[in-house]
């Protein structure tokens, strides 16, 4: 099938990459000049494990090409997957669909013939309907220019497992024809038994956002839990462990500590909330603000640990922060906690020196006033105390000995409950975790 992947952002150059690796014939469309020639040449623009040898594989195939116009893309693609950003509206709590818009508006002119435009992007529920008439309005095909809706839960750091073999596929669809399609263009997934669920439009944009809004409320409700654990000296971090055992519960993303970020969950619960609230029934969803609520403290409440094991003051202090990515496996720093929490205990006084694997230049970009270290050993040197804010693999290997022998205190603030706090305590550290018991 002749495929095309409009925006070639994380998510879309992930689908084209895959569709291409797939057995497809795939054209990665995007307004970024920049960003199309990085991909051409075989250089994924993020980090994404697994990612760029696909790329090469792809491009290598001759199934993967890269353009910035989109009357090419509309007299190429059978189907047309739309995969652009819906990012939060900078003055308001709804999402920005700017770019949906903008690709249906700009690609529609250039259908003339059926075709299938399929929206990948995460949206408020009823933007399908309306970018559908849109579609019949300006594409020359008119009624042939079919629109559905496919949305994509791929998770940053797994994301070509995710696509390659996702848990479910959902396909939004108001024909056969379309849902046939979709069925083609997914025969290499659909093969391997994934399971499908064919719905409606307005159901499919919806199962994205209760998706996200269900794990974001997952990871508020056990630091809800540790909140209370903090007030009642019990230990969140064995709580979790024994609500885990009970399958209906589950232990994923139910692990406590510094909370959600990332371009996805906070933005989604905020403009899901919003969409509710249009539609009328913002009580339904208003829980959901407190999910946000219990989220932000977590920042707030690491910042005051942290002001406290210092002994009340950081000003004049050194910070050794190991993380800046909002999860580990990631270079991306959108409304990061890790950078969140440096930030403010910069702004209390404190001089602070951010080591993270991956995203240390996107950090440096975007907070110039943080001080930045080649290795976690090297941010620790001198440090008053060592906060770890994203729970990268590289940070449990971390051996307690050697980091006391470079800190000036041997004082530890686990803000992801990454540690094994005996470990830390029997080498002479002061390990704390909010949740947790001061002493074990
Ligand atoms: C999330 C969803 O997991 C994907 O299914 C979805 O497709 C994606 O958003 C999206 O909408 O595009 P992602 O943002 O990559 O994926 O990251 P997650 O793995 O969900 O983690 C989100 C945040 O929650 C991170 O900051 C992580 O540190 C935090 N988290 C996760 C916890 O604090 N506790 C947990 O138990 C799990």
């Amino acid at each position: 099938m002749r495929l095309t992947v409009i925006g070639t952002g994380y998510l879309g150059a992930t689908h084209a990459i895959c569709m291409a690796v797939m057995g497809h014939d795939v054209l990665g469309v995007d307004v970024d000049t920049t960003k199309i020639e990085k991909l051409a040449s075989g250089q994924v623009p993020f980090f994404e494990p697994g990612l760029p040898e696909l790329l090469s594989k792809a491009l290598d195939s001759g199934r993967l090409r890269f353009t910035t116009s989109f009357a090419e893309a509309g007299a190429f693609g059978d189907v047309h997957f739309i995969c652009v950003g819906t990012p939060q509206q900078a003055d308001s709590e709804a999402a920005d669909l700017t770019y949906v818009d903008a690709a249906v508006t700009v690609l529609a002119p250039y259908l003339r013939r059926r075709t299938l435009v399929v929206g990948k992007s995460t949206v408020p529920v009823g933007t399908a309907a309306r970018l559908a008439g849109l579609l019949r309005e300006l594409a020359p095909a008119g009624d042939e220019a079919e629109l559905a809706w496919n949305p994509e839960f791929l998770r940053e750091g797994f994301a070509v497992d995710d696509t390659m073999r996702p848990d479910r596929l959902v396909f939004g669809v108001t024909s056969a024809w379309a849902e046939e399609r979709l069925r083609d263009a997914f025969e290499p997934v659909l093969a391997q038994d994934v399971p499908v669920k064919v719905t409606d439009l307005q159901t499919a944009e919806l199962v994205k956002v209760a998706a996200n809004s269900f794990l974001a409320t997952k990871i508020s409700y056990i630091n809800a839990m540790a909140e209370i654990c903090e007030a009642t000296g019990a230990d969140v971090h064995d709580l979790a462990e024994a609500l885990a055992y009970d399958d209906r519960i589950g232990g994923r993303f139910l692990r406590p500590g510094l909370g959600f970020g990332g371009g996805c969950l906070p933005k989604d619960i905020r403009a899901f909330a919003y969409r509710a609230e249009e539609l009328g029934v913002g009580q339904a969803v208003g829980f959901l603000r407190e999910i946000d609520g219990i989220n932000r403290r977590r920042r707030a409440r690491t910042v005051d640990l942290v002001v406290e094991i210092c002994g009340g003051d950081v000003a004049g202090k050194r910070v050794a922060a190991l993380g800046a990515a909002f999860k580990p496996n990631s270079d991306d720093i959108r409304d990061a906690p890790a950078l969140d929490v440096a930030e403010r205990l910069r702004a209390a006084g404190a001089t602070v020196v951010v080591y993270d694997p991956a995203a240390l230049e996107s950090a440096r970009r975007a907070h110039p006033g943080l001080e930045y270290s080649t290795s976690a050993l090297d941010a620790a040197r001198g440090a008053d105390v060592v906060v770890l804010l994203t729970e990268w693999n590289e940070f449990r290997e971390i051996e307690p000995s050697a980091m006391a022998a470079v800190v000036r205190h041997r004082k530890i603030v686990d803000g992801r409950h990454a540690l094994d706090p005996a470990g830390w305590r029997a080498a002479g550290w002061e390990y704390r975790a909010l949740g947790r018991p001061t002493v074990a």
